[in-house]
């Protein structure tokens, strides 16, 4: 059934390929380390140079042109980021978008200028400590700030269940209370590549709870929507959604509020307008290929790569061990594909794809979890891959066996 999705859809791919020009001037070599950061197409880079060349100047300052121009660019990718994140209400002043360098700024504002104004003694968060540390080492820095000033929060792992490869929705009823206050979750793992179903979060935590996403590997790679998901927060990498390096956003919901108004505190400084550009031309460029469309290419890829891989006695492919099996049919991993060899360690492989032209991520790729820190090999890909590439990463692979 996958396969069919890539057949149907491999016209369109080979033409929105054909827009990412490092990868069309790079034949020898293929980038499967999009989960890391993720290419540009022309028209982000044209965006980058004719706001450079027109209107350069710094944002909500000056009243000449360009200051106003700038100033407009900004505001207008305020609203943008909103719409894409499917705000059905961008205009009403219940929501809010802050701009940030990446998703670890964006989580470490709200932990630092939201999570700890509000939390009282004897209040519990829920974090993930099997996630990206980008999403744990904040609410721990919150933890030790409130502690400083008498104020002790207790912070609990959500249960996380291997077989599905999600959160043990199960297990969650289990570890929510009535002081629990504030749940903090991914929306894609950057390891697994599955989806952890945030949606059950809501049903589980009730209406009251506020819910922060990371969502650092979905927007830009599937449609993410505030509106269906009912969180409070979504943290986004404007560099692993085709933008530049140093941009990212914080989208907040205002209102209804499931606790104070988000308001990151202190002068902001000069915000960075060109990664504003960027964002705004990679937005809408996402809209036009269609992240659905995006989607569905890039879990297909992942799963011929899943399917080649499984049946092979060395490796060990990470995440939902129920798509792992003989009879599974599909695997659902949005693009991302880890594993390991038994025989030769991940910086060894990492290496030995290098020499075939393959660029992946070869680490511990930031997991936080204490057991889930060894090593091992991340292929992650974007719309500009190709089954080609997917079937020569996979005769290497083979050829290891
Ligand atoms: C799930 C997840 N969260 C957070 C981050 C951190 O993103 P950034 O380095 O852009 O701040 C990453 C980056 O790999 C990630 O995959």
């Amino acid at each position: 059934m996958l396969d069919d999705e890539l057949k149907e859809l491999a016209p369109w791919q080979q033409e929105i390929r054909s827009r990412f020009p490092i990868i069309t001037r790079h034949p020898e070599l293929t980038y499967l380390d999009s989960a890391a950061t993720s290419q540009k197409p022309q028209a982000v880079l044209d965006a980058v140079q004719t706001y450079l060349t027109t209107a350069n100047a710094n944002a909500g300052r000056g009243t000449y042109p360009w200051a106003n121009r700038t100033t407009a660019l900004v505001e207008r990718t305020r609203r943008r980021v909103k719409e894409f994140l499917g705000d059905r209400d961008p205009d009403s002043g219940r929501s809010a978008v802050h701009f940030v360098g990446g998703t670890t700024e964006g989580l470490r504002t709200v932990a630092r200028d939201w999570l700890t104004t509000h939390l009282t003694d004897g209040d519990e968060i829920l974090v993930p400590y099997a996630d990206h540390q980008a999403n744990l080492v904040p609410w721990l820095e919150a933890r030790r700030q409130l502690a400083e000033r008498g104020v002790h929060v207790e912070v609990r792992g959500l249960p996380y269940q291997a077989e599905s490869g999600d959160y043990d929705h199960r297990a969650l009823p289990g570890t929510i209370g009535p002081r629990t206050r504030f749940v903090a979750a991914t929306h894609i793992h950057h390891v697994y590549g599955g989806d952890m179903n945030v949606h059950r979060l809501r049903a589980a935590v009730g209406p009251n709870v506020p819910i922060c996403l990371d969502a650092a590997q979905s927007v830009g790679h599937l449609p993410v929507s505030v509106t269906e998901l009912d969180v409070d927060f979504v943290v986004f990498s404007g560099h692993k959604a085709l933008a530049l390096p140093g941009t990212g956003a914080v989208w907040a919901r205002n209102a209804p509020a499931r606790g104070p108004e988000f308001r990151p505190g202190g002068w902001q400084g000069t915000p960075n307008t060109v990664g504003v550009a960027s964002l705004e031309a990679a937005l809408d460029w996402l809209d036009a290929a269609g992240t659905d469309r995006i989607a569905r290419w890039t879990t297909a890829l992942a799963a011929r790569l899943t399917d080649g891989l499984r049946h092979l006695a060395p490796y060990e492919i990470l995440g939902c061990r129920a798509s792992l099996a003989a009879d599974s049919a599909v695997q659902r991993r949005h693009g991302i594909v880890s594993f390991r060899h038994h025989g030769i360690p991940a910086d060894d492989l990492g290496f030995i794809l290098f020499s075939h032209g393959f660029m992946v991520r070869a680490d511990s790729l930031c997991q936080a979890g204490a057991d889930e820190t060894a090593a091992s090999v991340r292929v992650s890909a974007h719309v500009y891959n190709t089954v080609e590439e997917i079937d020569r990463l996979l005769s290497v692979l083979v050829s290891l066996c």
